[in-house]
């Protein structure tokens, strides 16, 4: 999944997954290791959808939470430099980097990270949906990867980076400073930035997927 940017991996590990609104921590404590089935304590159901299946109002309302997010103060205070409970997401994810990438535990660490990013959205900001995903091979097959639905600059992410600094320039993010990366001081303002290339998606198809599906393990896979 090399070919895959972090986004998109992050976003694509929400496919189909339809995640009881029980604390995931709480279901897996009453787990014991001959009964791995979640106790039946849902009242509602966390209905993960397709960016693509998502009405306008509910694009903007997870834009909205998002945004939220980004200027909802930090809540651990453990973070350096963190301004905001964004920075610290961000930093759970880089400061681990070495050990969450390339090995077994890949898929289940952003599975449990994208769960953590939901429950921020819904408690602390209130947001009402689930966690949406990017079926990009839909809009690969579909052509152009730039003119997806998801890099609308009214209704999505904004579109692909410009200039020397691939800073994205329009969209709900155009304006946002980020802090926290590898290739910034800590702490440091910096945009955006978005390189998208079309040959890269490709690399994505169907048939590449199954192929890694395939094996019996991450090892293998990889
Ligand atoms: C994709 O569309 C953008 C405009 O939205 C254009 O600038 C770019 O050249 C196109 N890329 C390809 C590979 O066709
Ligand atoms: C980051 O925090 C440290 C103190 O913890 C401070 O010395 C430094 O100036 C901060 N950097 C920025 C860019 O704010
Ligand atoms: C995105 O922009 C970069 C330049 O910033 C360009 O090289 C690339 O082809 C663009 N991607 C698409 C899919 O249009
Ligand atoms: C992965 O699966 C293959 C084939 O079943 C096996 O030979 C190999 O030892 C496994 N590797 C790990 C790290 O479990």
């Amino acid at each position: 999944m090399l070919f895959l940017s972090m986004n998109a991996v992050l976003l694509e590990l929400a496919i189909t997954s339809v995640v009881c609104a029980t604390p995931f921590r709480e279901s897996v404590s009453k787990q014991t290791p001959k009964d791995f089935a979640i106790p039946n304590t849902c009242t509602t159901i966390n209905h993960r959808k397709s960016w693509n299946a998502l009405t306008v109002k509910e694009r903007h309302e997870y834009i909205e939470a998002e945004l939220c997010l980004m200027h909802h103060p930090p809540v651990t205070g453990l973070v350096e430099n963190a301004t905001n409970v964004w920075d610290e997401i961000a930093n759970i994810h880089i400061s681990q980097r070495n050990d969450i990438h390339y090995v077994g535990q890949f898929l289940p660490w952003h599975r449990y990270s994208v769960r953590m990013h939901e429950l921020a959205l819904q408690k602390l900001c209130n947001y009402r949906g689930a966690h949406p995903y990017w079926d990009e091979l839909t809009d690969y097959t579909n052509g152009n990867v730039s003119q997806s639905p998801i890099f609308d600059p009214i209704t999505g992410f904004g579109g692909n980076g410009t200039g020397y600094d691939g800073c994205v320039v329009n969209g709900p993010f155009g304006k946002i400073k980020l802090h926290m990366s590898l290739h910034h001081a800590r702490g440091n303002e910096f945009c955006l930035s978005r390189n998208l290339d079309q040959s890269s998606f490709a690399e994505g198809i169907a048939t590449n997927v199954e192929h890694c599906f395939g094996f019996a393990n991450y090892t293998d896979s990889w």
